[in-house]
């Protein structure tokens, strides 16, 4: 049975990453130190519904614990290991940036040392579509430059992406890094729009829409990302003999067992539009308090999925409706409401 080491496993792609791996016979373990972020209430639930799994286990500690790690890791043995612990929002970077230099940094750094040590197959990790922060050329595709990060969640992820790249190179260590774009469904962050207009709207009081609406995302629906992420765990990179060797949109390192993919959805989806959806999925209007766009955000992202498809031959596909559809539900059933 193979093993995949899974950091954030009680976070909400964490959670559904393990739980698809689980159902495809994958021995899953997970590392997750239950910041309070968010709601930890949710954190706990979400691990509570893997460990009714045999083939789950997980422990809570930090991963600036480099020592404590490097030994669980060493028991796990595992084949491959999915790093999505972060300290993630882009909003937040603004008011506590240290959090994402100590656990994007540091954090990132100790779980890069831990795949070197155990030379373990494949390393993957988050990234963000935030990196491609002030570049217009879209869809944004992994060929495209990405060196104008607006905010320091972004920039740490760049720098991760580059750190990424270091180690592949220097110890023969294939890594994939992902560029997510907004992942929202069931189980979701609180922090992330879905919830609180869901939470806005059923409650009777204002949500917060940004840039007066003219906000365009691509929205990727968890259960196509983790599907996305598990087959790219097969997909190893190897570092190819030549320039020549690396097909067109191909963001293989011609020096390194590296690559960047991004998992979006190949479609953008107006805010206004998004709220919408919202509305009709609950039965009721929202109250929507227009503002600026707020610093560090950018107007639109879209993902060119391309890679993913000529990589794996999956491409997400749940449409926005159907997405809010299951989100409201869960909602709905999780907080009796
Ligand atoms: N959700 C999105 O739309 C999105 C978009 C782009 C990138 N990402 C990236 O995907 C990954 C997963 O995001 P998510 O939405 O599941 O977020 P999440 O906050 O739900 O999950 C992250 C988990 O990591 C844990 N964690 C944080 N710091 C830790 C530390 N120092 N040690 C151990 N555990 C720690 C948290 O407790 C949390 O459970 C992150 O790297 C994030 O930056 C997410």
């Amino acid at each position: 049975m193979r093993t995949v080491l899974v950091t954030g496993s009680a976070g909400f792609i964490g959670f559904h990453l393990a739980r698809l791996l689980l159902a495809e016979g994958f021995r899953v373990v997970g590392v997750d130190s239950m910041t309070d972020y968010y709601d930890p209430t949710l954190k706990r639930r979400r691990h509570a519904m893997l460990r009714e799994s045999n083939g789950f286990s997980a422990e809570e500690f930090d991963i600036l614990e480099a020592e404590r790690l490097l030994d669980f890791a060493t028991q796990a043995r595992p084949d491959a290991i999915v790093h999505l612990a972060a300290q993630a929002g882009v909003r937040y970077s603004l008011q506590n940036p240290r959090a994402y230099i100590d656990t994007n940094l540091t954090g990132t750094f100790n779980v890069m040392e831990c795949a070197r040590e155990l030379g373990v197959e494949h390393l993957l990790m988050a990234s963000t579509s935030s990196v491609y922060g002030a570049n217009v050329e879209m869809p944004y595709a992994e060929t495209h430059k990405a060196d104008t990060p607006l905010t320091i969640y972004a920039a740490t992820k760049k720098a991760n992406e580059v750190m990424g790249h270091s180690y592949a190179h220097l110890w023969n260590l294939p890594t994939t890094m992902f560029r997510f774009f907004t992942v929202y469904g069931p189980w979701g962050r609180p922090d992330m729009a879905l919830f609180k207009f869901t939470k806005g709207i059923i409650e009777g009081t204002p949500i917060d829409v940004y840039n007066h609406g003219e906000m365009w995302r691509d929205f990727t629906y968890v259960e196509d990302l983790v599907r996305g992420i598990m087959l790219l765990i097969d997909t190893v990179p190897q570092t190819p003999s030549s320039r020549e060797e690396i097909a067109a949109g191909d963001s293989l390192s011609p020096v390194a067992p590296y690559r960047v993919v991004n998992i979006g959805n190949n479609d953008k989806v107006r805010l206004e539009d998004f709220v919408d959806a919202i509305e009709q999925e609950i039965g009721k209007p929202a109250i929507r308090n227009y503002m600026d766009i707020q610093p560090g955000d950018v107007p639109a992202t879209w993902a060119d999925s391309s890679l993913l498809e000529s990589l794996t031959g999956y491409r997400p596909q749940t449409e926005i409706r159907e997405g809010v559809r299951r989100f409201v539900a869960w909602y709905r059933d999780y907080y009796a409401v």
